[in-house]
């Protein structure tokens, strides 16, 4: 009886601990160590923080890359989704975004959903550093110097000739932008794919 007793105190002094938090176990049922690994993972995988290009310099970007019937976009990084759904909305054409960030992934695909434009446009959860660019006739960007110049290689080695290259606010190092424009005070460049032995 007294043993009864004893687990049961033990038992409700744990429960309580839990319950209050002294206890660092996640509320939501989960392991710690699985929870801990899947932010850290997220975390690390984040390269660039989540800054919306502002709307009348997503048109700029879009103008800038001459968007053609039959076009393909990825926009690397793609925030609330904002490039994407542009792309498809005023040019009629398929708009792909890659995101890490599973708030933001959640959010952009309510937007599209919104917008009703679920048959062009798409949130793909996907690192920027590991997609296959080669699909893409436009890209789009607004990252980092570094992270542009990680993506460089990429870019030159997937893209077809003829495919445009556009980033908000930063360049591609000592690769010449073909044009560089000002949209309200924001730099935009385009690189169009060309001779890749030039490059
Ligand atoms: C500066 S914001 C640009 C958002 C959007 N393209 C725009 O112009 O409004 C950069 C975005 O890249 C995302 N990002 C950062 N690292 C990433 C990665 N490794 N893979 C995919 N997306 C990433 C961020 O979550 C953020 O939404």
């Amino acid at each position: 009886m007294r043993k009864v007793r004893w687990f049961l105190v033990v038992g409700i002094a744990l429960l309580l601990a839990n319950v209050s938090g002294f206890v660092g176990l996640p509320k939501d049922g989960s392991s710690g160590s699985v929870a801990q690994a899947q932010e850290t993972g997220i975390e690390s995988k984040k390269i660039v923080p989540f800054v919306p290009t502002p709307q009348e310099v997503v048109e700029g970007m879009l103008e800038l890359a001459q968007i053609k019937k039959g076009d393909v976009v990825y926009d690397l990084g793609s925030g609330d989704g904002r490039i994407v759904i542009t792309a498809a909305k005023k040019y009629g054409v398929k708009a792909l975004g890659f995101e890490i960030d599973p708030d933001l992934i959640r959010e952009s695909r309510e937007n599209i959903r919104n917008e009703k434009l679920e048959n062009l446009a798409e949130i793909r959860e996907q690192d920027i550093l590991t997609v296959d660019l080669s699909p893409a006739s436009v890209v789009t960007m607004y990252l980092l110097p570094s992270v542009n110049l990680q993506l460089r290689p990429k870019v030159l080695s997937q893209l077809k000739p003829g495919t445009r290259v556009v980033s908000h606010a930063f360049d591609m190092g000592d690769w010449k932008p073909d044009k560089v424009i000002n949209v309200n005070g924001r730099t935009v460049y385009l690189w169009v794919i060309n001779n890749k032995a030039a490059q």
